[in-house]
């Protein structure tokens, strides 16, 4: 049914799994219109009560947007890119039914914003979290710059994002951007465990939490209309398309060679 996702339902929780294992579940434009459309089965379907997003195989959960679909962008194409990016992931992040990400590898740049945009996240023993962009002479564009924010806190986000730190399981743990870490066979075991705790509950109530937590931690009205962090990351991210670093960054990734940053 999708040509970029394999989903299941059991017990109403659907497991929506990132299936491109050989770009190591890379995000391009056919996966957020998977996305999107899984996500309007969830908000619609009786029987889906909760979902779970992971990737396939057993080294990455996403390893980012997909660096060959826009490194010869402009930057209206990559403002436009991270917009579409960022109207996914608040159709996740404002899901009216739980969704949790099970990390079960890698989770780098929209990787770990994808991560960031589910309800909470668990993750593996070898999960890695990062938002590697400044190493393509680029920034975050699907939420990075606010998520991990309201997340781990302002200086720590600073930290990372400045310096491209990868971090593993157990300081995504100590930062609280997972919950719980666990080994690679018992990820899915373990996140369905939470959701059964869950469908015990009242579906209206949790919507609500969803919706009021939500509320609560983004006060410059991202949920309603005002986007203004999210309008000024989108930009700031097209403003990189401009660079020459961007090109450089973009350019090495795809040649397998290291980026050599001119500040132009
Ligand atoms: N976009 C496009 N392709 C990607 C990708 C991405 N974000 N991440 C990995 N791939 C591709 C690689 O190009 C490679 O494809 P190929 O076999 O056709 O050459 C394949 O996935 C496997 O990746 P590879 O780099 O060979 O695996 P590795 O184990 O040596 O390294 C990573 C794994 C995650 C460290 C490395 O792939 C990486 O740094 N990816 C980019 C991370 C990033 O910068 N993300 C932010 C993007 S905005």
């Amino acid at each position: 049914m999708y040509s970029t996702l394999l989903t299941s339902l059991e017990n109403g929780i659907l497991t929506i799994t990132i299936n491109r294992p050989d770009k190591l579940n890379a995000l391009n434009k056919d996966v957020f219109n998977d996305l999107e459309t899984v996500m309007n089965e969830v908000y619609q379907k009786a029987e889906i009560k909760s979902a779970i997003i992971t990737g396939s195989g057993s080294k990455a959960f996403v390893a980012g947007a997909d660096i060959a679909e826009f490194s010869s962008f402009n930057k209206e194409q990559a403002v436009a890119l991270s917009k579409r990016g960022q109207d996914v992931f608040f159709k996740i992040e404002n899901s009216p039914k739980p969704v949790i990400a099970a990390v079960n590898g890698f989770a780098l740049g929209g990787g770990c914003e994808l991560a960031m945009s589910c309800h909470f996240r668990i993750c593996s023993d070898n999960a890695k979290f990062g938002q590697p962009e400044v190493n393509l002479g680029l920034i975050p564009g699907y939420g990075g710059t606010q998520r991990l924010t309201h997340l781990i806190g302002k200086g720590k986000s600073m930290e990372l994002q400045m310096t491209a730190q990868i971090i593993d399981a157990n300081e995504a743990l100590v930062l609280k951007l997972v919950n719980h870490v666990t080994t690679q066979e018992n990820l899915l075991v373990k996140a369905k465990a939470i959701l059964e705790v869950i469908h015990t509950k009242a579906p209206i109530a949790i919507s609500k939490i969803i919706d009021c937590i939500n509320t609560a931690v983004v006060s410059d009205s991202a949920y309603t209309n005002g986007k203004s962090g999210f309008e000024k990351e989108a930009d700031a991210f097209g403003d990189c398309f401009n660079t020459a670093d961007m090109k450089e960054g973009t350019t090495a990734f795809l040649e397998k060679r290291k980026a050599n940053f001119s500040g132009k």
